[in-house]
This record gives structure tokens, sequence and C-alpha cells, in this order.
């Protein structure tokens, strides 16, 4: 390997692991917070969500190409509760918050949000655990 190969795996890394653990704090966050605040976190969490994608994607072809074994399906996993977070937070999440601009009515769109943001969080906490055991499995 390289010495630049290995230092864009290490940049990488570093930055997905900062952007996912922000994505899936502030998500777990705004689930307590019954979504007080959306406004201004959800746009840095879509930011963080194309980061950890970007990241993850180097990452998978810089260290995963040769074969699909236990560790890649593992990782798999997390990738696919990363990605079905990203759904729900983009359409309920970026909806409610459309609504909410409009004029819509606060409660039940902040409850929306807390609910959608509950159902991220429990799955990027299954993402991170996923990405975190998969080299051990
Ligand atoms: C969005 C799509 C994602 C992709 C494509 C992806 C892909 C990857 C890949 C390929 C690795 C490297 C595994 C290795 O060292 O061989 C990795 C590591 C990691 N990922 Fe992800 N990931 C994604 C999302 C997430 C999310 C949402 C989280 C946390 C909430 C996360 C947390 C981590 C952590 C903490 C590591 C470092 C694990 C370790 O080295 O012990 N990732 N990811």
């Amino acid at each position: 390997m390289s010495n630049l190969t290995q230092i864009l795996i290490i940049v990488a890394i570093g930055l997905h692991a900062l952007a996912a653990l922000f994505w899936a704090g502030s998500s777990a966050n705004l689930a307590r917070t019954g979504g007080m605040g959306a406004e201004i976190l959800f746009p840095r969490q879509m930011g963080a969500a194309l980061i950890a994608t970007l990241t993850g994607g180097h990452l998978w072809s810089a260290l995963h190409t040769g074969g699909f074994g236990p560790y890649e399906m593992v990782l798999a996993f997390g990738v696919l509760c990363a990605f079905i977070a990203a759904g729900i937070q983009g359409a309920v999440v970026g909806g409610s918050i459309r609504k909410l601009r409009a004029g819509g009515d606060e409660a039940g769109l902040r409850k929306r949000m807390a609910g959608a943001y509950r159902a991220s969080a429990g799955l990027l906490a299954l993402a991170l655990v996923a990405m975190v055991i998969a080299r051990f499995i």
C-alpha cells in the first residue's frame, strides 16, 4: 500500500467517524428534545450523512473489494441501517420543516419529527455497533 493510499484511508476514517458520530448523536438528542432545534441541525445532519457516505464509500473501495465475507455482511447491514435512517430523516424531518415554515401545526409537526428522530437514532446506533464490531465477526 502506497503512502498516499494510507494517508487517504487515515483521513477518510477520521472524517467518517466524526461525521457519523455527529449525525447519530445529534439525532438522539433531537429525539429527546421533541424535535426542538431541528431547523438548525437538519441541514448539518444531511451534510454529515453525505460526508459519512462518501468517506464510507472510499473506505469500502480501499479495504473491502476483495470479497464479501462476514466482515462485509455486518458492514453492509450497518450501511443499510444508515441509508434507511437518512431516508426517514429526509422525508419526515425535511417535509415537516417545510410545512413548519409554511405555517403548519407546530405541535403535530414537532411530534412527527421527534418520532422520526427516535426511529433514525435507533437505526444509527445499530449502524455504529455494526461498524465497530464488524472486524471481529
Ligand atoms: C452511510 C454509509 C456508511 C458506509 C458506506 C460506511 C462504511 C464504512 C467502512 C467501509 C468502514 C471501514 C471498516 C474497516 O475498517 O475496514 C467504516 C468504519 C466505521 N464506520 Fe461506517 N459507514 C457508513 C455509515 C456509518 C454510520 C452511520 C456510523 C455511525 C453512526 C458509522 C460508524 C463507523 C465507525 C465508528 C467506523 C470505524 C470502525 C472501526 O474502525 O473500529 N458508519 N464504515
